[in-house]
């Protein structure tokens, strides 16, 4: 599983280069089967992204990696059935549905894994893909799709960033218009549509309320630079905050994390932005006091609520978090009490942070990717030594997470566990 080791109270400076978005690149790899080839230029080597290439080879598809070039040619596709191992490795997998679909009209996942947050249902997905015309079916945990998708008016009861990427999928070679209201607006969506633009896919409104899609006759092959990480940079920005840091983060249009730029400023944070870079000045004591809720692009994203929480230990006062898009996205509080955070946590989704003076290194565990995230941060500002078992979680979203943070200076090891 292995296990980051982290010596705290480091103050951190320097710059640090994001990687590309893991959640921009997931859809991406899943749409390269529409497609005649795709080369992906800054794609994350991360356990994820391994997993989706290991979808497509599964599919007959010949995919390869050169450094962070990903090349896919799908000419030998004989598969239209995921495992129900790699199913269960990644909740992403579910995406290769709406792909499927497109390229063959027939598709068999099973439903799938991914960090524990929750229920995590799919239903919003297969009730879009009915709606395109295809037949679903459910033998219990295995989901059999039949029907080449259709145009269709679809109203998504719940702006879901996987059922919208799915439908795009579905829709880009389906025959006529699909209209989608209600979609999901994370940037991921809009690069989703500009990476099937490329390849001669007629989407408009990604990254709007409402996305039409018109089926192409085919695409072509297609080359695309992903985004870097907008949540990797919200991570970097709130380590620097706990650290009293100062650090320039490249890489990334600062708008696309302005609500977690505007919480670093409330907290007392100076940080200025440019093009593609931020740059954060930590005070040596945060203020807290501020109240926060999760909520979809634009909002102030899910996937920041823990590291946020992490840093909020530290800052002066009380500060609530109230988390909306995930009913059960708290398992990293009795790992950051452990460390001598005071945290008290009502109905799951309701965290009351009473700032403390210092927080203790000490030996926990990441429940999942962002909440091992949140225990780097903690960690990194601890006094002492701190184990962070189950570092594989950490390992599916942070390339080369301890080299980047040792360049800054800090004082950190992954080592393959001994003891898991
Ligand atoms: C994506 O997950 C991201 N994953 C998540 O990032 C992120 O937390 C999430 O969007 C929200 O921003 C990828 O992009 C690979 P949703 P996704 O469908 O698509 C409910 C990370 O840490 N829902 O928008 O699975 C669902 O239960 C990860 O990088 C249904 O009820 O999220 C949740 O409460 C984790 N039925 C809410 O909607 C459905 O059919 C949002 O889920 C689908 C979703």
């Amino acid at each position: 599983m292995g296990e980051y080791i982290i010596n705290g109270g480091r103050q951190l400076s320097g710059e640090i280069v994001l990687s590309g978005a893991k959640n921009a690149a997931l859809p991406l790899i899943a749409a390269s089967l529409l497609t005649r080839g795709t080369v992906i230029h800054n794609c994350p080597r991360l356990s994820d992204t391994f997993v989706s290439v290991d979808i497509l080879r599964e599919m007959g598809c010949s995919c390869y990696f050169t450094q962070n070039v990903l090349i896919c040619e799908p000419y030998g596709l004989n598969n239209y059935k995921i495992s129900e191992e790699l199913c269960s490795k990644m909740r992403s997998s579910v995406t290769f549905l709406g792909a499927l679909l497109g390229r063959y009209g027939y598709a068999e996942i099973y439903h799938p894994g991914g960090c524990v947050l929750g229920s995590r249902p799919i239903d919003i997905h297969l009730d879009a893909l009915k709606d395109m015309g295809v037949d679903i079916r459910e033998e219990g945990n295995r989901v059999i799709c039949r029907g080449k998708p259709h145009g269709a008016n679809i109203t998504l009861r719940y702006p879901s960033v996987g059922a919208t990427e799915n439908i795009i999928l579905a829709a880009t070679l389906a025959k006529g218009v699909t209209r989608l209201k209600n979609c999901a607006r994370e940037p991921e969506i809009a690069e989703l549509a500009s990476f099937l633009n490329g390849a001669g896919a007629h989407i408009s409104g990604a990254g709007e309320h409402e996305i039409v899609i018109t089926g192409a006759d085919s695409l072509d092959r297609c080359e695309h630079t992903l985004m870097c990480d907008r949540i990797e940079a919200g991570t970097y920005l709130c380590i620097a905050a706990a650290t009293a840091g100062e650090l320039f983060i490249k890489g990334l249009y600062p708008c696309m994390t302005e609500p977690v730029i505007q919480v670093l400023r409330n907290c007392g944070c100076i940080i200025k932005t440019g093009r593609d870079m931020i740059y954060i000045d930590a005070p040596p004591r945060l203020y807290g006091e501020i109240e926060l809720i999760t909520a979809p692009y634009p909002g102030l994203p899910t996937d920041m609520q823990a590291q946020l929480s992490a840093m909020l230990c530290l800052a002066k006062g009380e500060s609530h978090i109230r988390e909306t898009v995930f009913e059960a996205r708290n398992r990293h509080i009795p790992e950051l009490k452990k460390m001598g955070a005071e945290i008290e946590c009502r109905n799951g989704c309701d965290f009351s942070i009473r700032g403390v003076n210092r927080l203790i290194g000490c030996e926990v565990s990441a429940p999942d990717l962002r909440g091992g995230a949140a225990l780097i941060t903690a960690a990194l500002a601890a006094e002492g030594t701190s184990k962070i078992k189950n570092a594989c979680y950490i390992r599916r979203g942070y390339e080369n997470l301890s080299e980047k943070l040792r360049a800054v200076g800090a004082e950190i090891d992954y080592r393959e566990s001994t003891t898991e």
